[in-house]
């Protein structure tokens, strides 16, 4: 285990057969369409990339950068779009895919946002939830593990941009953000 983490909450073992579930639960609830999954960077790259080998029906693949956090761990609230789609998607299934939704804020602006473009229908998946976290009147249709109010990092989730290479899902030791 990295120094830098508390516990782990989830193996990388878990996570697979949880990731696999949701394939298989996306390509029967998709059966016949051609969803396009929309990645939020950067926290979603991992999840994404095992989540499309695990549906084995015809997707696509485009990526959004949102942002309402800093280098901290408390969201701002704000939320800017840094990097936008290249694909249209008037009359498209677009699922949102997301690595964690704990205030709800960059999401809710973000479907809000992309509902606006007409898609034929919008969904959010969401590796982690963490309810304790909630501001925003938001959720996701499918999500993957429930996370407690602690700074999760691992399996794409950073602080200050580390820790995303970590196979597993774990609490980042309170003394790492305290002193910085
Ligand atoms: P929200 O707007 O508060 O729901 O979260 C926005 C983004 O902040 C998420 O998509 C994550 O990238 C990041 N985030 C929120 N909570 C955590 C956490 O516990 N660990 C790492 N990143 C987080
Ligand atoms: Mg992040």
């Amino acid at each position: 285990m990295h120094k830098d983490v508390e516990s782990i909450l989830y193996s990388e073992e878990q996570i697979k057969a949880r990731v696999a579930e949701l394939g298989k639960e996306l390509s029967r609830d998709y059966a016949g369409k051609k969803p396009l999954l929309v990645g939020t960077l950067k926290g979603s790259f991992v999840f994404l990339a095992d989540l499309v080998r695990a549906m084995d029906i015809d997707c696509e693949v485009d990526f959004i950068a949102a942002s309402s956090y800093g280098n901290g761990t408390e969201t701002t609230g704000t939320v800017k779009i840094k990097k936008d789609l290249a694909t249209d998607i008037a009359g498209r299934d677009v699922i949102i895919v997301e690595d964690i939704i704990d205030s709800g804020v960059t999401l809710y602006h973000l479907t809000n946002l992309l509902r606006e473009r007409g898609p034929a229908s919008l969904k959010i998946v969401s590796l982690l939830n963490k309810p304790s976290g909630r501001r925003a009147q938001i959720d996701a249709d499918y999500f993957g593990f429930e996370v407690p109010p602690a700074f999760i990092v691992g399996y794409g989730l950073d602080y200050a941009e580390l820790y995303r290479n970590l196979p597993y899902i774990g609490i980042l030791k309170p003394s790492v953000y305290e002193k910085a």
